[in-house]
């Protein structure tokens, strides 16, 4: 086997309830994740020392060198794959392959997939077999969100994100419209606007927030599997602040409503827009009234919510000979 390659899902937060900085930089918060059904597909394979290479939606803006999350979530992974028994198979180089849809700085954790399908794969690659508890642990070292992208499915996220805890709720497929914008919001960027705005008391009546809470109202929309209850309990502290650096964001939650959706939330630290839909029809009628609305670069219909990230292929085609390519006859 040449390469493994794992498919991960881009995030929406349900409700993002973010309490004070710490002294760390870091905001806790309390967080209700759902996986949906956009995804990046990650490829590694065995190399020379650790690369990466990225093609597909905002190929560009994801960092190629040592810096990028996914080669950062290796290079974490493997003294616990060597502990675990990997031995020389981890020492040696990983090649990841990344192939994005999910748009980058968007808020929907693309950089974070990214890392947990590397983690998965590589320990596959190596042999550690290392149980998910233990590739959840290392995750939360790499970022406030790639433990969650592990395990995906609909879960409560405490600490700066990290700390996981599935949801209870019956199987309910929620359909959504995603609205992704031009350009980027870089997730630091955002929570330093919030933390300004609530120092001017012009966030969310919130200027000292105390510890961050789980709205019950949206748990309770939850459990009941009902559409209608869930998007009126959308919430996202985070809003406020990348509506203040997107002001045209604005127009983009409103048309949504405008057209019908249950509920309208940004997406993590934006700039996508999340709408909530009734069912499958109704998911595509919004979807064709939003892009013809003029209010976002493009729409995606996604479902969630799914499974974290997962294997798909395996890889065996031999390694390509050195020297020249040639041409076929
Ligand atoms: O953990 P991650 O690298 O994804 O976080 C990116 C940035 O988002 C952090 O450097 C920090 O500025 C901000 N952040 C935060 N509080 C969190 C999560 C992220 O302030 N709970």
């Amino acid at each position: 086997m040449t390469g493994l390659t794992a498919r991960v899902p881009a995030k929406l937060n349900l409700q993002l309830a973010v309490g004070p900085p710490r002294a760390d930089g870091y905001h806790d918060l309390v967080t209700v994740f759902h996986a949906v059904s956009l995804f990046d597909e990650v490829t590694v394979s065995r190399a020379g020392r650790d690369a990466v290479t990225v093609t597909g939606e905002g190929a560009d803006l994801v960092p190629a060198g040592q810096d990028n999350l996914a080669l950062r979530a290796v290079a974490a992974l493997r003294p616990a794959a060597r502990r675990a028994g990997a031995g020389e198979a981890a020492r040696r180089g990983v090649r990841v392959t990344i192939v994005k849809r999910i748009p980058v700085a968007a808020g929907l954790a693309g950089g974070s997939a990214d890392a947990a399908a590397a983690m998965l794969a590589c320990n596959e690659l190596w042999g550690a077999g290392l149980p998910v508890p233990q590739l959840v642990k290392v995750a939360a070292t790499v970022g406030s969100d790639v433990a969650f992208a592990l395990l995906g499915g609909t879960a409560v996220g405490r600490g700066r994100g990290e700390r996981i805890t599935p949801a209870l709720a019956p199987a309910t497929a929620y359909h959504w419209v995603l609205a992704f914008a031009d350009g980027q919001l870089p997730t630091p960027e955002v929570y330093a606007a919030l933390d300004r705005l609530r120092a001017a008391g012009a966030a969310d009546g919130k200027a000292r927030p105390g510890r961050p809470e789980l709205d019950p109202s949206l748990m309770s929309a939850l459990r009941s599997g009902d559409a209608r209850l869930v998007g009126r309990a959308l919430s996202n502290d985070l809003q406020a602040a990348a509506l203040s650096l997107r002001p045209s964001l604005r127009k983009t939650l409103a048309a949504g409503l405008e057209l019908g959706a249950l509920g309208a939330v940004v997406a993590g630290s934006g700039p996508t827009c999340a709408f909530l839909a009734a069912n499958a029809e109704r998911a595509l009628e919004l979807a064709v009234s939003l892009s013809g609305a003029g209010v976002c670069r493009s729409v995606a219909r996604v479902t969630g919510p799914v499974p974290g990230a997962v294997l798909v292929r395996e890889d065996d085609t031999p390694e390509p000979p050195a020297g020249p390519p040639r041409c076929p006859p």
